[in-house]
């Protein structure tokens, strides 16, 4: 998949990202402490604000502020309380407003410490602050590591649904220590889950069937690598997603619909897995499909114990899809699995929605 070990035998994977800006995924073990090290290969700050939230600054906060220290950078902890429901537009001013009144200037640094919800706003603020400082992610969940920290897409969301402010800003440097998932708790590590199944769905059998047994755990660095791999391919051909990378909101459509129903309950990934199975049973059902791969996808889902069902009505779903960002004009691309490791995209007009997801679900 193109990624390169680099250093010894055991040593971290490195992978580049070639878009606006091309930067490095450094994929290993116990990398935080070297943090402040691997960060000055690529910036020199005199100061960096840590962003990360309550339940992770506890964890990891001051051991990447100590190796900032050590290479002479001055670290300041910004956390703010974990979930969804901080990602906002009134978490992100806060932020901005404590960065101002430290002076942190256009030569300093955030860096994003946590999972996709601290990685998508502090993305975000790093590219407003003084009209854009440079931003590291450091992703801790699963789901960050292999999806979120990679690509440069930031974002907070609205009242009216998720990530409708955002912008596209890459980060300097993605630097993941796989160790840091050893804190995940169980039910986050699953979420992560339905992300790494999605890429296998996407293009990735060997990957596919790698994971469907439940036993990932045992294989996170090739499993983080590939997923990032896959990931740095589509970015590279389509940064702004006006096209191919459209491809990785497989299960995404009906996904952000359940989430929004839910109030954010329901986590991203129970929602995303929800969002597969029902697109691959509803293409099927529509001929869109040579062949219903749903039951895989489900069977692997339940593996890590995610949901499979969608507990809402056609209808509902409908109406919160129809105000989706992905919606253009009147159509919608919806990413259609073939079969595992074959999908493409179909562009559907926004009327005929209801009858598309009313056939399965
Ligand atoms: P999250 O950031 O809320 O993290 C999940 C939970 O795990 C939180 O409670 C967090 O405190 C905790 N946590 C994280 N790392 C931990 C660790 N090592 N030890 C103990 N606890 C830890 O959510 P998430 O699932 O990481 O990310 C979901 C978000 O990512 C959503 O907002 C979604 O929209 C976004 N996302 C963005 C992209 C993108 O390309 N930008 C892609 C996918 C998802
Ligand atoms: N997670 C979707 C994207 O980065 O495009």
């Amino acid at each position: 998949m193109g990624t390169s070990a680099n250093g010894s035998p055991d040593g971290p994977g490195v992978i580049t990202v070639t878009a606006s800006r091309s930067y490095e995924v450094i994929v290993g073990e116990n990398l935080l402490k070297d943090a402040g090290s691997y960060i000055c290969r690529v910036v020199s700050p005199a100061a960096a604000v840590i962003v990360s939230d309550d339940n992770v600054a506890p964890l990891y906060g001051q051991a990447v502020a100590a190796s900032l220290e050590k290479e002479g950078i001055s670290a300041l902890l910004w956390t703010f309380p974990h979930g969804e429901d901080s990602k906002n537009a009134s978490t992100l001013f806060s932020l901005l407003e404590f960065m101002a009144e430290h002076g942190i200037t256009r030569s300093d640094l955030i860096i994003a410490l946590g999972g996709g919800v601290t990685g998508d706003m502090a993305g975000f603020a790093a590219s407003i602050y003084l009209r854009g400082i440079p931003y590291v992610q450091i992703p801790t969940s699963l789901l960050a590591a292999v999806d979120s920290s990679v690509g440069g897409k930031t974002a907070v969301d609205l009242n009216a649904g998720k990530n409708l402010a955002g912008t596209f800003y890459q980060p300097r440097l993605v630097l993941c220590d796989i160790r840091t998932l050893d804190t995940l708790p169980d039910s986050e590590f699953s979420c992560g889950m339905a992300e790494v199944i999605k890429y296998g769905v996407l293009c990735d059998t060997e990957l596919f069937d790698l994971v469907k047994t439940g036993d990932a755990r045992r294989h996170l660095d090739f499993i983080i690598r590939r997923c990032v791999s896959i990931k740095r391919d589509l970015v590279k051909k389509d940064e702004y997603d006006t096209g191919s990378r459209q491809l990785l909101n497989l299960g995404h459509t009906l996904g952000h619909a359940v989430e929004k129903l839910s109030h954010y309950t329901t986590s991203h990934g129970n929602a995303v897995g929800i969002g597969m199975v029902a697109i691959a049973r509803c293409a099927y059902a529509a001929g869109l499909a040579p062949s219903d791969c749903s039951d895989d996808i489900a069977a692997a889902l339940s593996a890590y114990g995610l949901p499979t069902s969608c507990p809402y009505e056609t209808a509902q779903l409908c109406e919160v899809i129809r105000r989706d960002k992905k919606r253009s004009g009147q159509g919608i691309n919806l990413v259609i699995p073939r079969q595992i490791g074959d999908t493409y995209l179909y562009r559907m007009d926004i009327d005929q929605l209801e009858v598309f997801f009313g056939k399965c679900n």
